[in-house]
C-alpha cells in the first residue's frame, strides 16, 4: 500500500541544509498496524505528514496504491487524500468556525456521500464518541480531550483505507485513551490500515509492528 524509497525532507536554512528526515525506507502492507515511536523531534509528525499527502519530501519516492505520489500533481495527491485517508492531527486542526456535527460531517462531503447516508455516519460517531449533547457546540468549546475526540471522530468516519494518527490519545484521560486504541484495533481487525504515532508503550502493544526513529533516520522495525 505505501513504498518510501531512500526518502529526504529537509530545510534550507543559510548556511547550511538541515535534514528532518533522512534516508528513510519503508513499506507498509494493506491490513497493517504500525506505530512510530522515538523522542521529540525524531521526525514522526512530519513522516506522518508526508505519507498523509499533507507535506512533501524533498527527495526520495513515494508509492501509495501504486500511485507515484513524488510526481502526480497536487490535485490528485489532494483527491487521494480525500478518498483514502484519515488523519487524527496531533494538535486537532478541527475548523473553529464549523461545530462539532459539521466537523465530523467535512469528509463524507468531500467524498460526495449522500444527505442520509451522511446523517446517519456522523450520529453514529456523536453516539459512540458520547457526544450527541455536544453536537452544535463549536471547537472552542469543548475541553482539549473532547477536541481530540471529534478529531477522532472525523477521521473514522468515512470508513478510510489508512488511518493516520499523530498522538490520538496524547490528551484522554486513560480510560478514554484505551477506547480509542479499542476502536483503532477493531477497525484494523476489520481491515483497516493504521500507521499511529505514539510516545506510550501500551499503545504501540495495541498495533503490529513498531518503527523507532531517531534523528530522523529508522533505528528499528520490528513486529511485535
Ligand atoms: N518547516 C520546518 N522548518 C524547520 N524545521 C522543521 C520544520 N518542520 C519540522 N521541523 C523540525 O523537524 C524536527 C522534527 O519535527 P517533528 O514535528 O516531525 O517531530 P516529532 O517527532 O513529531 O516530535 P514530537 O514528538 O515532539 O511531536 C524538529 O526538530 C522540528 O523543529
Ligand atoms: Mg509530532
Amino acid at each position: 500500500m505505501i513504498e518510501l524509497k531512500d526518502l529526504d525532507k529537509y530545510v534550507e536554512s543559510k548556511f547550511q541544509r538541515i535534514f528532518i528526515l533522512k534516508g528513510i525506507d519503508l513499506s507498509v502492507e494493506e491490513g497493517e498496524f504500525l506505530t512510530i515511536m522515538g523522542p521529540s523531534g525524531a521526525g514522526k509528525s512530519t513522516l506522518l505528514n508526508i505519507i498523509g499527502m499533507l507535506d512533501e519530501a524533498s527527495q526520495g519516492e513515494f508509492y501509495f496504491l501504486n500511485e507515484p505520489v513524488h510526481s502526480i500533481k497536487d490535485k490528485k495527491k489532494s483527491q487521494l487524500h480525500k478518498h483514502y485517508i484519515g488523519f487524527v492531527f496531533q494538535a486537532y486542526h478541527l475548523i473553529d468556525e464549523l461545530t462539532v456535527y459539521e466537523n465530523i460531517e467535512t469528509p463524507l462531503l468531500y467524498k460526495g456521500i449522500k444527505g442520509a447516508q451522511r446523517k446517519s455516519l456522523v450520529a453514529e460517531m456523536l453516539d459512540r464518541f458520547q457526544m450527541v449533547a455536544k453536537k452544535d457546540l463549536f471547537p472552542d468549546q469543548l475541553s482539549g480531550g473532547q477536541q481530540q475526540l471529534v478529531g477522532v471522530a472525523r477521521a473514522i468516519v468515512g470508513s478510510p483505507k489508512l488511518l493516520l494518527a499523530d498522538e490520538p490519545t496524547g490528551n484522554l484521560h486513560s480510560e478514554q485513551g484505551e477506547e480509542i486504541m479499542n476502536i483503532f484495533k477493531k477497525l484494523n481487525d476489520a481491515g483497516m490500515t493504521i500507521i499511529q504515532v505514539t510516545h506510550s508503550q501500551k499503545n504501540a502493544e495495541y498495533g503490529k509492528r513498531i518503527v523507532r526513529l531517531m534523528d530522523g533516520a529508522i533505528e528499528s522495525d520490528e513486529r511485535i
